[in-house]
């Protein structure tokens, strides 16, 4: 049987849609045991100002079809020093949390690994709309920021197209190409640019020029934030090519939004097994997705995996970007 009667729960870093329907989950998959549940407020922030509020089963109806965190979010410099995680645990046993499920993506972790070094149970639930966490196969929010760049790149491609235009978009994702990779190959671009594998400019000019022999007019560039700077790789097309070009950076539109069925679906049993895990008497465990099946990993050995995009699908965009 679980020694655990209290736990506390918090989302950190960048927020991302879904981390509601992570949170009702574990709230109610807790309640439903017995468990009482202490909402924190503003991420380690909440934690070690003791910044708190009792959440039961209807305080979070109806959360799961809202983007953002109910929690609100920040990232905290205080507990990146050993006194301000200190101070952090002696928050919880003040509280009486016994147990942490701390949702966003690996600075949150790191955080969570030192409270459990400092004696309070912790488990991560991966949320993050980049998609940059090497143990799990998919982070929450991932999905809904895909599809509202996508949505928005359609737009774009039309009115590209009526002025047969070159469009540059600038997508997020940290120093990770994934969410742009992801979206490049749904709205079929015609170049793809990630951090992790850089490509000469001159290549890109040089793609645009066959196309347009071959009949393209119109041309959508999709790029990782932090690759190159978007407004002279814009200049650069329009010199080389004659083309006439725009910039789009999407920005933080990305991060908001209703959560998509996956995200939601993902989020809820995420923020279940997340439970369980506490349960059960783990501490410093991350949730993952590996292959469709949610299951939990140690956090350290997590947060030490190499970090790579998906390969075959940076060749599946290779074959078909042109
Ligand atoms: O990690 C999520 C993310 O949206 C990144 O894609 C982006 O680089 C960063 O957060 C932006 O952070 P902020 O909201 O602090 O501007």
């Amino acid at each position: 049987m679980s020694e655990i009667r209290r736990i506390g729960i918090l989302t950190s870093g960048g927020d991302a849609p879904g981390m509601n329907a992570a949170i009702r989950a574990a709230v109610r998959t807790a309640v439903g045991q017995n468990i009482s549940v202490l909402g924190i407020y503003r991420g380690y922030n909440g934690l070690i100002n003791g910044d708190v509020a009792e959440l039961d089963a209807r305080s979070v109806d109806g959360i799961q079809v809202k983007g953002g965190t109910m929690l609100y979010t920040a990232r905290c410099d205080e507990f990146r020093t050993e006194a301000g995680v200190k101070r952090a645990a002696d928050t919880c046993r003040y509280l009486g949390i016994q147990g942490l499920i701390a949702i966003g993506g690996d600075g949150t972790f790191r955080g969570a690994l030192d409270l459990s070094r400092a004696g309070v149970h912790t488990v991560g639930i991966p949320a993050t709309i980049d998609n940059d966490i090497a143990c799990t196969h998919y982070t929450i929010g991932f999905d809904t920021a895909s599809n509202t760049a996508v949505e928005a790149i359609d737009k774009l491609r039309d009115t590209m197209q009526s002025h047969e235009r070159c469009s540059i978009v600038e997508v997020m994702g940290n120093r990770s190409g994934n969410l742009t990779m992801y979206v490049g190959i749904a709205v079929g671009a015609s170049s793809i640019l990630i951090p992790e594998r850089p490509i000469d400019v001159s290549e890109i000019y040089e793609k645009i020029r066959i196309s347009r022999i071959r009949g393209r007019h119109h041309h959508i560039i999709v790029t990782a934030e932090g690759v190159g700077n978007a407004h002279e790789l814009a200049e650069g097309i329009r010199q080389e090519t004659g083309l006439d070009t725009r910039v789009t950076t999407l920005g933080h539109i990305q991060r908001g939004g209703s959560p998509t069925a996956r995200d939601r679906v993902t989020a809820t049993r995420m923020g279940c097994r997340a439970v369980d895990a506490l349960l059960e008497g783990k501490s410093s465990r991350v949730i993952c997705n590996r292959n469709g099946i949610i299951t939990d990993m140690d956090i350290e050995e997590a947060l030490a995996l190499p970090k790579e995009i998906h390969e075959d699908m940076f060749q599946t965009a290779s074959r078909i970007t042109y």
